[in-house]
């Protein structure tokens, strides 16, 4: 039996108290999977020509790393897909866990990604939002650069995010793709996984940090802050 199949059976049985089998043809076809979507982003600005960080590195990231989390994300799902339904728990389990992580790395990479290129400055909507959630724009700026620091040798993501329930901006510390604050809205994310630096940094965590601020593409950020309300 087909994953869609045991899920249709599942949510049947479930809902009507039917037997299994007589309940398998009146249910909806569930989700399908959707393998287009899980496709590769290309740059969006010319590699050569950011400042600090090298072609051959950002290409490298973003051709290995970020290309390597979509085909993950694409592989696993139609893993799950394949599923039957005797399919034990805990391997369920371990392949929705590494679909979280590929997935969720696949789209915090794209977020780093296009934020880069270097263009335009920060609009008085951003600076208003992040005085009011941090008191000054250098003290975000200061909180931001230090969270990043802080994993330098590690693992993880430092995002600059607008909350919908504190309805305030923050700075999140987001170890293995994993962490978040739900119900947020990603502003601006770095990556500070040692691929994505020491190619050109060494252990140098901090100049890259102050490279990629460098070359963040305002635009984009401002665009970011601009759909929320
Ligand atoms: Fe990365």
């Amino acid at each position: 039996m087909q994953r869609r199949d045991f899920m249709a059976l599942g949510a049947a049985t479930l809902a009507s108290g039917l037997t299994a089998a007589t309940a398998a043809d009146t249910v909806p076809e569930p989700r399908a999977t959707h393998p287009e979507m899980l496709t590769q982003k290309p740059l969006a600005f010319d590699p050569k020509k950011l400042d600090g960080i090298s072609e051959k590195m950002i290409v490298s990231h973003h051709d290995n790393n970020y290309a390597g989390a979509v085909k993950r994300s694409r592989a696993i799902e139609e893993k799950i897909a394949a599923l039957n339904s005797s399919v034990n728990p805990f391997e369920l389990g371990a392949l929705k866990r590494e679909q979280m992580v590929a997935l969720n790395s696949m789209i915090l990479h794209e977020y780093y990604f296009d934020a880069l290129g270097t263009a335009g400055a920060m609009e008085s909507k951003l600076k208003r939002m992040l005085e009011l959630s941090f008191r000054t724009v250098g003290e975000w700026e200061n909180e931001f650069k230090k969270t990043a620091l802080s994993l330098g040798g590690g693992s993880g993501w430092v995002l600059l995010v607008y909350n919908a329930r504190i309805k305030r901006l923050e700075n999140v510390w987001s170890w293995d793709h994993m962490h978040g604050l739900w119900d947020s809205k990603i502003i601006l994310a770095l990556d500070m996984y040692e691929h994505s630096y020491q190619m050109d940094f060494g252990a140098n965590a901090k100049g890259y940090i102050d490279a990629f601020f460098k070359n963040i593409n305002w635009d984009v950020v401002n665009a970011r802050i601009g759909a929320i309300a």
